[in-house]
Parts: C-alpha cells; structure tokens; sequence
C-alpha cells in the first residue's frame, strides 16, 4: 500500500496494524496536498501481511505474566524491513512508544534533513522489547499512555513534513518560527478588532512593523516565563531582551471592559489606531 514516490520527494513509511487510521490524515490539508503533488511519497505496511498462520497472528502473553498482549517481534521486524527497503539509504527508522526519549522540534528539523522515515506503531501492551535493537530511535510524544503508536506517528510525520521545502506554503512562517526559538508563540488575532468587548492590542493596528515585531517578542517571553518557566531558565536572554518586557507588558494585563478579574490598562494611547493600512490589516 504506498503512493507513487518522486525521486526527490521525502519518503514515509508507516508499519502499523491500523493502516485505515490514516486515511484521513494523510488526505487533508497541507499534508494532503504534499502527498497528492508528490512532494511526500507515504507508504503503510500491515505486519499482519507478514505472519505465517492462518489466524495472521501479531501478539503473544507477556513472559513472567500480567496483563494485556505484546506484539511478537517477527512480524514487526519484517513489516520493518520491508519498510526500510521502500525508502533511500539513511532514512530514519523510529518506534512510537511511551518509554521512549521525548519527541521534540529538535527532532522534527533532523529528520527533515533526512531522506525518509519509517514509524513503527506498537498497539496492545507494546512491542517486544528487542525491537528496541532494530530501530535508530525510540520516541515518546509526551507523558501520558494512548492505545498505540498511530496518533504518535501522526504527531511526528506532521511535524516533520510541514518543515519539508515547498509543504508549509509559506516560508516565512519557518523563518519566524526559527526567530521565536525556545519560546512559546506570541498571541494572534484576526478580525473583527473588538470581540466581545476584548480588544486586540492597539500596537498590532499601529501599522508600525518594528513595534510589532518587539511587541510579539516581548509577548512570546512573558508567555514563557508564566507558563514554561523550565524553557524560560534555558534561555540565552540579552539585555534588550528584559527592556523589551519591561516597554511592553504581557497581553494578560490588557483591561478588557466586561471581562471580570483583569487587571488595569497599561496606556497605549500614545499608539495611533491606522487600522485602515491595508498591509496590517487581516485581508
Ligand atoms: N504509544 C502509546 N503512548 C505513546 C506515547 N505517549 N508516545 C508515543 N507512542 C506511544
């Protein structure tokens, strides 16, 4: 099962149970588009097309007892080679499981330079173990236990894909990501300018692009700090970077009339609303 693969195109291949799960993901979106122009070629490989019994058996009970069933190393290792083989020299071969080393945009911009990829998905209580030995990388999408390894395998191709020159659409969306290194994003907003009685920050309708662009650093910092002080403490901040907080308070200290608890407004009258500047303005 696999699509039509250029030879420059950025090879995926996922060995899971559920090839059905994919359907959906692979067909929408970005990555839909990615996938039908060729620029990501996906295949998916059934271990269960690699059994030798009539019940097409995958699991066997744990050794030394418990609960659940584990997937028999055999199957997995040949669904595995034959995915190594639909794929060029150097790919990466990874196994979802929640044991693994924590997935990250590290990562994500690694594999991205890579020619390909495989993902193994475990499913019941997990795979033997000595698959461990037959992959490059065992990952773990966050702390918490899913059913199988497809959501995870999901969550990777996505975030590797959308990295791939020509998929996201538009570059200067990595360009800013790369600028917001480290830090969570800064707040966005669309029209209409007042919602509910909350305004979007005047700074963001001043038409002022340096003002901006410090604005959403200084955002994307105190963001930070309040909500992932652990990424906050490992970063490199310069000096401009704490005068930058200081010039423009967090988002969160907005007055928004008939939102209850906010504290008072820090006075941006000074910024001219020229929310007429068509360059500025949501189209
Ligand atoms: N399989 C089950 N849980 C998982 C997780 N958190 N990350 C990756 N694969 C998994």
């Amino acid at each position: 099962m696999g699509s039509a693969m250029a030879s420059d195109s950025f090879g995926v291949a996922i060995v899971t149970l559920f090839p059905e799960m994919f359907d959906a993901f692979l067909g929408a979106s970005l990555l839909g588009k990615a996938v039908s122009s060729g620029l990501v070629g996906v295949h998916r490989v059934d271990p269960r097309d690699f059994t030798h019994d009539v019940h097409r058996t995958v699991d066997d009970a744990p050794f030394g007892g418990g609960a659940g069933m584990i997937m028999k190393p055999e199957p997995v290792a040949a669904a595995l080679s034959e995915a190594r083989g639909l794929l060029p020299a150097g790919s990466v071969a990874v196994l979802l499981a929640p044991g693994g080393r924590p997935f990250c945009q590290e990562l994500a911009e690694d594999w991205a330079a890579a020619p390909g990829l495989v993902l193994v998905c475990g499913r019941y209580e997990g795979v033997d173990d000595r698959i461990r030995h037959k992959v490059d990388e065992t990952i773990s999408i966050g702390d918490y236990v899913l059913s199988g390894g497809e959501v995870a395998s999901m969550v990777v191709v996505e975030a590797v894909t959308r990295l791939l020159p020509g998929v996201l659409g538009n570059a200067a969306s990595a360009q800013e990501e790369s600028f917001a290194r480290g830090l969570l994003e800064y707040p966005q907003y669309t029209r209409p300018a007042t919602w509910e009685g909350m305004e979007v920050p005047p700074v963001l309708r001043s038409g002022d692009h340096g003002l901006v662009r410090s604005w959403r650093r200084a955002q994307a910092l105190h963001r930070t700090r309040a909500l992932r002080p652990d990424l906050f403490e490992r970063l490199c901040l310069e000096e401009a970077d704490l005068r930058l907080m200081e010039l423009h308070p967090p988002v969160e200290l907005l007055d928004h009339p008939g939102t209850p608890g906010t504290p008072d407004t820090p006075d941006t009258s000074d910024i001219s609303d020229i929310s007429d500047t068509s360059d500025t303005e949501p189209g």
